[in-house]
């Protein structure tokens, strides 16, 4: 979609249809000449009622009037949302461009302009990748017109800048939600190199490497290749590194969990556990497509992405319980469940990120069925053993419209992450406590570099907001984006 601003009023652009917000109590700003808009209103058919919906012809071109509630009340996700339902009406109206009427004299702490782009391009997503030609919009609607194609921001301020940065990040998203929904026998840890490959080379200021299962095994990583060892699937692990010209800051270490099957191993999962788990890769995804955004972006602050991509199969070389083995870092880890992969993949990934000079550390995973039994497909849980990066990604996060919640560490989880045989297990006897008992896992791995961890597994997939599709949601791009921007604004 082609998304552009402009400080033209809407009804001077060329738009086919033209999207206005209604605000409780408040009148239309710019209604046409025989105010279709205020009759509208006062007819009852256009209401402020958050998220209702009043479409009307008028001066040569449709109106979808859509209600934000109050003024008070008014945040870039109501905005979002909005911008969701006006998008769906207008593709099903056959709208090809549509241009949307800022609310005026919003508070300074909103993002109008993102957030209606955002609702819009992640609301117009479609994974239709794999569906045959004429397929595509099945039991969807009968429009033919391919939706809506372009854009049009219009404000009494030029919001160029903010929407252009808003369509490179909402397009970020939405190519992970892509590597997201790829089948697994389409997206394998090496398809996932690729990408990596293809960012870099879409970039004069990234590199990426990817190392095989010979690559892996020579910089010690038993945890990851103990993973990797029961798929004939090669796996991959991915080095990216954003180096713009003038950097500030520390160097970001941002790290992916990149399962692209996880089958549980020999623990296998039930059926209607394993159904998606192709998602396991969302914090690998997240992680790269963040990149490429913030290297379209021409942020002034390093990043190394490391992104540990395989499949947990249980094939005859597949890790056993009771095995054990021993991580790059050189801490002893007893297997006693091969469905808690992630955290032995994470292990070495972070190890590495560090010693590839990181000085700021955040993970991300769909680490644990646990969190979605705490917070849900609501909140993505955080871990951080750092107060001030903690503060940092609270804020970065809030500012995306992305919800998270700290959870604890505290020493008695990482006792119980303490092994019989080996230094640590990957799965202590009691389950209680899973997700923090994981974090206290991967805090061991982090070499006393300020860290985050991130517990996407409700979060990444099937959410329910207005603005996603079924499927892979790209949590956490616009986060990873967000905390970005705010190191480099700080310096
Ligand atoms: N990939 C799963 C976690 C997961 C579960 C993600 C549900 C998305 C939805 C992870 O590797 C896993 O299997 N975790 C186990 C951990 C257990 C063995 C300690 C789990 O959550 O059951
Ligand atoms: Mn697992
Ligand atoms: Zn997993």
């Amino acid at each position: 979609m082609r998304v552009t601003a402009t400080t033209d009023l809407a009804a001077s652009t060329a738009a086919d249809t033209i999207a206005v917000g209604l605000l409780a109590d408040e009148r239309i700003h710019h209604d046409t000449d025989d105010g279709a808009l205020g009759a509208l209103v006062a007819a009852g058919e256009a209401k402020a009622a958050r998220g209702h919906l009043a479409v009307t012809h008028a001066g040569g071109r449709r109106w979808i009037l859509v209600g934000l509630g109050a003024r008070a009340t008014l945040d870039d996700e109501v905005l979002r949302v909005a911008a969701a339902k006006v998008q769906g009406r207008a593709r099903e109206l056959g709208t090809r461009t549509l241009c949307w009427e800022l609310p005026h004299k919003l508070a300074d702490t909103l993002h109008p302009a993102r957030a209606v782009v955002e609702g819009t391009l992640l609301a117009a997503y479609r994974f239709t990748a794999y569906k045959s030609k004429g397929q595509e919009d099945e039991g969807e609607d009968d429009d033919t017109t391919g939706g809506v194609a372009e854009l049009i921001v219009s404000d009494h301020d030029d919001r160029t800048a903010a929407v252009s940065r808003a369509a490179v990040v909402a397009e970020a998203v939405n190519a992970a939600r892509d590597l997201q929904n790829t089948p697994p026998n389409h997206l394998t840890p090496t398809a996932l190199g690729r990408r990596g490959q293809a960012i870099a080379a879409a970039h004069d200021t990234v590199t990426c490497e990817v190392r095989g299962r010979a690559g892996i095994d020579e910089l010690g990583m038993g945890a990851f290749s103990a993973v990797a060892q029961g798929s004939d699937e090669e796996p991959a692990l991915i080095v990216a590194r954003y180096e713009p010209p003038s950097p500030v800051g520390p160097v970001l270490g941002y790290v992916g969990k990149g399962i692209t099957f996880d089958s549980g191993g020999l623990a296998i999962k039930p059926a209607g556990s394993m159904v998606e788990m192709k998602y396991d890769m969302s914090g690998g995804a997240a992680v790269l497509e963040a990149l490429d955004a913030i290297a379209a972006l021409r942020l002034p602050v390093r990043i190394v992405a490391v992104v540990g991509a395989s499949e947990n199969l249980l094939g005859g070389s597949a890790m056993k319980p009771g095995d054990v083995v021993t991580a790059a870092s050189g801490t002893t880890i007893q297997l006693d469940n091969p469905d808690a992969e992630g955290r032995l993949v994470l292990a070495d990934c972070l190890h590495h990120a560090v010693g590839l000079g990181a000085e700021r550390l955040i993970d991300v995973a769909t680490l644990t069925g646990a969190i979605l039994g705490t917070l849900g497909k609501v909140y993505s849980g955080y871990w951080a053993d750092d107060d001030a990066w903690a503060a940092q990604l609270e804020t970065a996060a809030a500012e995306a419209g992305e919800p998270v919640w700290r959870l604890p560490l505290h020493e008695r989880f990482a006792e119980v992450m303490k092994g019989r045989t080996a230094d640590l297990t990957n799965l202590p006897p009691a389950r209680t406590g899973g997700s923090s008992a994981a974090a206290a896992f991967l805090n061991t791995f982090t070499g006393g570099v300020p860290w985050a961890h991130l517990d996407i597994a409700g979060t990444a997939w099937d959410t329910g907001r207005p603005y996603f599709d079924k499927g892979g949601s790209g949590v956490m791009v616009r986060t990873l984006v967000a905390l970005a921007e705010r190191v480099a604004a700080e310096g």
